[in-house]
């Protein structure tokens, strides 16, 4: 019988007056890659902030490793990795991609870092094909490089649980085929993948399962892609927007952004009130 790593039932999240998930239920098997896919503004980032406590929910249940969110303690953090979605090119502390990825295994309220903080950094960055500019600043490197240092920093604590946040959005065809190996390389390893997806990017061999969003709802589910509207979604002509094609920066509109600095190296949820143990 397969273990379930991820369990989301009736999840509700409102943010003021909006009411942003609306009941949604699904379960993620372990080993098992899930994507999940919609349109701009669906609920896609919102939904898995909510699954890494990023995000409070409203109402629901989320479980973790068999342990309900709401009981943070109790949550296995250290195996769960997270990327979030990335907004722009970096501002701010000129951070090297070692000292980057490194403070991925910053825990709870201490900021020393582990004894092999270091070689683990770099072989996760070699994971990425950028150990040989680890002690570059992160802010001389591409779109793709950074995400794929995000991605690295996310890998660096060895999770089971792995969730990334449009890993592709604007970056380039060889950072794209970087962590598409990488990740057909963590599946077989059998680390459980939660994508956030705007695209299939070819990668409908790697996925087991796909939760489909509008408007906050889960409106198809299922091991089968083809609901993913190939009229719709697959048309050249459709006009649903993709802010972040491949190749262009990528520059969001997000209206309730000033409400919510974006800190990219630095979740929110990294403070002592959640044990600090996800980054
Ligand atoms: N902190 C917030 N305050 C107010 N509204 C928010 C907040 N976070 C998200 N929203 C709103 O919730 C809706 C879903 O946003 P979310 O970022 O989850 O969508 P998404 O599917 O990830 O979109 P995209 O494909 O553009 O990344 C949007 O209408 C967004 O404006
Ligand atoms: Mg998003």
């Amino acid at each position: 019988m397969s273990t379930t790593v991820i369990e989301v039932q009736d999840l509700h999240v409102k943010i003021g007056a909006a009411h942003i998930l609306q009941g949604i239920d699904f379960k993620v098997d372990q080993g098992a890659t899930v994507a999940i896919l919609g349109p701009n503004g669906s609920g896609k980032s919102t939904l898995i902030r909510s699954l890494v406590n990023a995000t409070p929910y409203s109402s629901g249940h989320i479980r973790l490793f068999g342990k309900e969110l709401s009981n943070t303690r109790k949550v296995a953090w250290k195996n769960i990795g997270y990327a979030p979605q990335r907004v722009t090119a970096t501002s701010g502390v000129p951070a090297t991609a070692l000292e980057t990825v490194q403070s991925g295994l910053v825990f709870g309220t201490s900021l020393r870092l582990p004894k092999n903080s270091k070689e683990r950094a770099q072989h996760v960055l070699s994971m990425v094909g950028l150990a040989h500019r680890a002690h570059e600043s992160v802010q001389t490197f591409s779109g793709g490089q950074q995400q794929r240092i995000l991605i690295a920093r996310s890998l660096v604590k060895n999770p089971q649980l792995l969730v990334l946040d449009e890993p592709f959005a604007g970056i380039d065809k060889e950072s794209r085929e970087s962590i598409i190996s990488l990740l057909h390389q963590l599946k077989a390893n059998g680390v459980t993948l939660v994508l956030v997806l705007h695209e299939l990017y070819g990668l409908e061999d790697l996925i087991d399962y796909s939760v489909l969003l509008e408007h906050g709802k889960v409106v198809s589910q299922g091991t089968s892609l083809s609901f993913i509207g190939q009229e719709e979604h697959g048309h050249p002509e459709h006009d649903h927007q993709h802010p972040h094609e491949p190749y262009e920066p990528y520059e969001p509109y997000e209206p309730y952004e000033p409400y919510e600095p974006y800190e990219p190296y630095e979740p929110s949820f990294q403070t002592s009130e959640l044990g600090g143990h996800l980054s």
